[in-house]
């Protein structure tokens, strides 16, 4: 097996590698993807895929620097880490809202005010802040950024929220939708280029099965 000719995708674990399970064995690839096993790499060898499982924060990395062609990856991911990468397909998975929340369905805080923001997403808070004119202290968290405004460590949250369950599990209310987010297939600009026709013919496959 030569690595090199095959073409690499970094997925991102968690939930986004079920739903990446699901799309590419139905356009007839996933039988080597398989979610539930703790292997970090898994090959197609028929189609020549090389499968790489990563944190979700880590793909625009590998994609970006080359150690993988392609990526599977949230919207809100790219737009966290201000990838450059070719967005090639929405695949149609993983759909899902960046809001802003907290304890009442308004800003606790008068907008000359700072607001203390808890998120996972600093960069999309100060983003979306810094165009309303709204001077924010960024306090970021790894996960369940919902316990911030309950315990007193930030006004408000910025999070994705996709049935609403956290939220409303924990007395949380939508203050305002940023953007919508979704899965995307993405793509580094020299793969893109110098694989082009695999590329897409992987993308035409995929496209088909895509809701
Ligand atoms: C995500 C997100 C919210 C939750 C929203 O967290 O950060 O907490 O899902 O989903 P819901 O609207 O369907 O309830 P995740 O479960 O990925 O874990 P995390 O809080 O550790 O990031």
């Amino acid at each position: 097996m030569r690595i090199l000719d095959y073409l690499k995708i970094a997925v991102a674990k968690g939930r986004t590698e079920k739903g990446a399970a699901e799309i590419f064995k139905k356009a007839g690839f996933g039988k080597y993807v398989d979610p539930d096993s703790r292997k970090l790499t898994s090959f197609d060898d028929e189609e020549k895929i090389a499968y790489i499982y990563v944190k979700p924060v880590d793909v625009t990395t590998y994609v970006q620097n080359g150690a993988a062609d392609l990526g599977v990856i949230g919207k809100d991911m790219l737009l966290e880490n201000s990838s450059s990468l070719y967005e090639l397909l929405d695949l149609g998975f993983g759909k899902c809202k960046m809001v802003v929340a907290g304890k009442e369905n308004k800003y606790p805080r008068g907008k000359e005010e700072t607001l203390r923001v808890a998120t996972s997403y600093p960069n999309i808070a100060k983003s979306y802040f810094g165009h309303k004119n709204q001077k924010i202290i960024s306090v970021n968290l790894g996960g369940s950024v919902e316990l911030a405004p309950l315990l007193g460590l930030s006004d408000v949250i910025v999070d994705l929220v996709e049935t609403g369950r956290t939220l409303r599990a924990n007395d949380l209310y939508v203050i305002e939708e940023i953007c919508s987010v979704s899965t995307k297939l993405v793509s580094n600009r020299v793969s893109y280029r110098f694989k082009h026709q695999r590329v897409m013919e992987l993308v035409k496959r995929l496209e088909e099965v895509c809701s």
